[in-house]
């Protein structure tokens, strides 16, 4: 499938992984899920980002969400380079790598992008919540290592903005200000739905306290 846009139906597949076969909508259960791509084994930026992405098994497991990585290397491969992630960056692999030397599942996800490498995938993130929904994709070439804070808190702001009708301003983090959507007329902001009050700063910028805080 070329170009999976957000809201589409992230697509199942069955694979091979380092913690075995799995069917992806059985392995993701009732969880959020962040599908990320590599481009090799045994490459040193990719070895800091898997490391990394196992250092936040805390901060993954607390938002209910599920990490999984893949490259068009085999499973052995990646069971031998896993010893390196633990010794060099300091935290056991705890996710599963999925094997895809056939290239089914990049594929499938439009991972491998001809024109920056025509045998590897590049540095996508697909961010898939518990309906199997698409809701934020990102795409980094092979150069450039991923920022692990960022998908947290794109996560935080997903998961806020679905349970409160808010939005993000930029650099929101968790904890800060929110916006009041400008579906919503000031006249008919109420307390009920923003309890801690508001604050307009133009009639279409109006800026409310983090509901949940
Ligand atoms: C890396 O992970 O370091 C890497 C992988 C492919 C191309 C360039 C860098």
């Amino acid at each position: 499938m070329a170009h999976l846009r957000l809201g589409d139906d992230a697509p199942n597949f069955n694979a091979p992984t380092t913690d075995g076969d799995i069917n992806f909508y059985d392995w993701a259960g009732d969880n959020w899920v962040v599908f990320f791509s590599h481009p090799a084994d045994f490459t040193p930026v990719c070895t800091t980002e898997l490391g990394r992405a196992a250092a936040l098994n805390g901060e993954f497991q607390k938002r209910g969400v599920k990490p999984i990585c893949i490259s068009v290397d085999n499973v052995e491969d990646h069971k031998a380079w896993a010893s390196d992630i633990g010794e060099t960056q300091g935290t056991a692999l705890n996710f599963p790598i999925i094997g895809d030397e056939d290239k089914k599942v990049a594929e499938l996800y439009d991972m491998i992008h001809p024109n920056a490498a025509t045998t590897h995938t590049v540095r996508s993130v697909f961010i898939i919540d518990p309906k199997k929904k698409v809701r934020l994709v990102l795409t980094y070439p092979a150069s450039v290592g991923r920022n692990f804070d960022e998908i947290l808190r794109a996560i935080d702001a997903l998961q806020l903005t679905d349970a409160y009708n808010v939005a993000t301003p930029v650099d929101w983090k968790d904890g800060d200000d929110v916006i009041i959507p400008p579906s919503i007329k000031t006249q008919d902001i109420s307390e009920k739905d923003y309890p801690k009050g508001f604050t307009e700063i133009k009639p279409y910028l109006r800026t409310t306290p983090q509901p949940n805080k």
